[in-house]
């Protein structure tokens, strides 16, 4: 099956009801994790890079690896996305080499720190939906700023500070056109979101579901939205990591979100924590073993678990083969033919 515009995938995960997990990927095992999921539980499936993924791995063995998980899972539609572009130039070369969403933050300035306005994010967005969508490649914008900062992305602060606006949030999707709805209801990147299970004065679903009131056919975005479980956190710490008390934002308050207008649900840190609590394992007990593969094998079933998890808590568990795919030629038209939304 070819990689998939993003566009349908929401679409589709709109008319059944469910969400749509984005894993975030930065090589060969975390893609194959995602993907022995994805067919294990027969779900359609988002697969994202940073920029810093890009730097990581190079965009060329990152889309090459993509083709072949779109060869070796020909059942399941797969969308290559990138994650939090902070410019023009990103996107355009994303857009090139092969990714078929793409997400503009323009939340923030091109630095990934400073808050932008209203009118730069809008803008900028807007340049973004012409020509990716001439191309048929969705995209994902940004309104309001999402707390904290990982590797050197974000505003920093509690996440509380730029909660997007319904008033702005209906103004930016009417002036740019963008396929998918990045919205700031007080989660943060990484492991550190909240000190304590969090309430709805510090996690603001209320917030999230006046926008679904004001947008209801927006497809919208929680970002930050690992769990952060503390039984992964134990298996890190038991094996002499240093995580100091946190909590993620609870599965079941994204269920709450999915009801209420939420498609894709990006998950990164719940990956890394799986990963690294697994290879702590393999050091601490067997300090003699040298192949990386005897820890890279337990890493990715490790993450493989922690995704299958998620697939199955959103609901897209069960609708790989429920549609058939779009080419990127097809949704191109349908955008000229501004039959979109
Ligand atoms: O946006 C945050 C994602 O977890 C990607 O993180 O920039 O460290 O690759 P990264
Ligand atoms: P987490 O750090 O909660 O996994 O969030 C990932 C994310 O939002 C990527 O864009
Ligand atoms: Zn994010």
């Amino acid at each position: 099956m070819p990689l998939v515009p993003m566009r349908q995938v929401l679409d589709e995960a709109a008319r059944g009801g469910y969400g749509v997990g984005a894993f975030n990927v930065n090589n060969l095992e975390q893609i194959q994790a995602i993907m022995e999921a994805a067919r294990a539980t027969k779900s359609p499936v988002i697969i994202q890079a940073s920029r810093g993924a890009r730097k990581y791995a190079n965009d060329r063995f990152l889309y090459h690896l993509m083709l072949a998980a779109s060869e070796i899972y020909p059942e399941i539609p797969v969308v290559m996305h990138l994650d939090h572009g902070n410019s023009f130039e990103t996107c355009k070369s994303a857009i090139e080499m092969g990714f078929t969403s793409v997400m503009i933050d323009g939340s923030l300035m091109e630095d990934g720190k400073t808050p932008s306005t209203f009118e730069y994010n809008a803008d900028l967005t807007r340049r973004v939906v012409e020509y990716a969508h001439a191309r048929g490649v969705t995209v994902e914008g940004e309104i309001g700023v999402l707390g904290g900062i990982e590797d050197g992305h974000g505003a920093g602060g509690s996440g509380l500070e730029h909660l997007t606006d319904p008033e702005q949030a209906a103004q930016f999707v009417e002036k740019t056109g963008v396929d998918a709805l990045a919205i700031a209801i007080g989660t943060s990147h990484g492991a550190y979101k909240f000190t304590r299970k969090p309430d709805g004065a510090v996690l603001r679903m209320d917030r999230l579901i006046e926008i679904h009131r004001r947008l209801p056919k927006v497809h919208l975005v929680m970002h930050g939205s690992s769990s952060v479980p503390k039984d992964l956190q134990d298996i890190i710490n038991a094996y002499g990591g240093k995580l100091k008390p946190t909590w993620g934002v609870p599965v079941e308050e994204i269920q709450l979100g999915i009801k209420n207008g939420v498609r894709k649900v990006n998950v990164d840190t719940d990956s890394r924590l799986a990963i690294t609590g697994a290879i702590r394992k393999v050091f601490a007990e067997s300090p003699e073993k040298f192949d990386p593969r005897d820890y890279l094998k337990p890493a990715r079933e490790a993450m493989q678990k922690v995704v299958e998890a998620r697939m199955t808590a959103f609901g897209q568990a069960g609708h790989a083969g429920d549609y058939q795919p779009m080419t990127l030629a097809q949704m191109a038209e349908q955008y000229s033919g501004a039959l979109v939304r």
